[in-house]
């Protein structure tokens, strides 16, 4: 059955100045990169209107979020460098409204990754244990961190901390500095405490590479207890 009418599923038209893709290209690799993209089911479906902006505080980091999305680039002239530290207590938004940057730049079709930092550190560990076939060795996933053109960290500062885990945030954000490649991070950790669990010199790329935005605990409520 043909799916798309207008290029009877070519994927392309032939024009004078050679082919040229179609819009359903478009769709099907954003539906590729939504599935590649490794964001939660719980947020995927999820859209703005979701979001309530209850209060003054939550209104203006969600215009921030929100614009910061739309003008995400990835050409050379307009290339977005600085990525986005979200701090706050939990249930605030906080993995939310980075889902919801992260379905509005695959929207563009630019690949995104989302790791929630257990996850990532618990698959860059077995990738060293075991190698059957079904198990990504440790390149593959370290590639896919350091390549991607937006990483999306969640929950930072959330596992326990070793020699080998910081060694690890200290390499992705440096690396991903160095090649201007934004990160977004979400972390309930005062800069303090991710000074203490993670290292001074992850805080201090961090604070290079990433505008910080606060959601004020005292202002916006925890949206896990709603409706208890
Ligand atoms: N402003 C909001 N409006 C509606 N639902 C929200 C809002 N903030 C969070 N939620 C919902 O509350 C739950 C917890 O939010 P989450 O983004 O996981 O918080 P955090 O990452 O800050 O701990 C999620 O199901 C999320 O969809
Ligand atoms: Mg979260
Ligand atoms: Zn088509």
């Amino acid at each position: 059955m043909i799916h798309c009418q207008k290029c009877n599923d070519n994927h392309y038209f032939m024009t004078e100045d050679g082919a040229i893709p179609c819009e359903c290209v478009k769709e099907i690799n954003r539906k590729e990169y939504i599935r590649n993209s490794q964001i939660p089911p719980l947020f995927r479906d999820k859209e703005w209107k979701d979001v309530n902006a209850s209060c003054a505080e939550l209104k203006k980091i969600c215009r921030q979020c929100l614009n910061y999305a739309k003008n995400f680039n990835i050409s050379r002239e307009n290339k977005t460098t600085k990525g986005l530290l979200l701090q706050g207590g939990v249930g605030r938004g906080k993995t939310l409204i980075a889902c919801l940057i992260a379905k509005m730049v695959i929207d563009k079709v630019i690949p995104v990754v989302y790791y929630n930092i257990s996850n990532l550190f618990k698959n860059l560990r077995n990738s060293y244990r075991k190698r059957d076939i079904n198990q990504y060795d440790y390149d593959d996933i370290m590639d896919k961190v350091l390549e991607v053109p937006l990483l999306i960290l969640d929950d930072v500062g959330a596992t326990k901390t070793s020699e080998w885990t910081t060694e690890q945030f200290y390499l992705i954000i440096d690396n991903r500095l160095a090649n201007q490649r934004p990160v977004i991070i979400t972390t309930n950790c005062s800069d303090d405490e991710l000074e203490n669990r993670i290292g001074y010199r992850f805080l201090s790329r961090t604070r290079e590479l990433c505008e910080k935005i606060t959601f004020p605990d005292d202002k916006i409520k925890d949206y896990r207890l709603v409706g208890i």
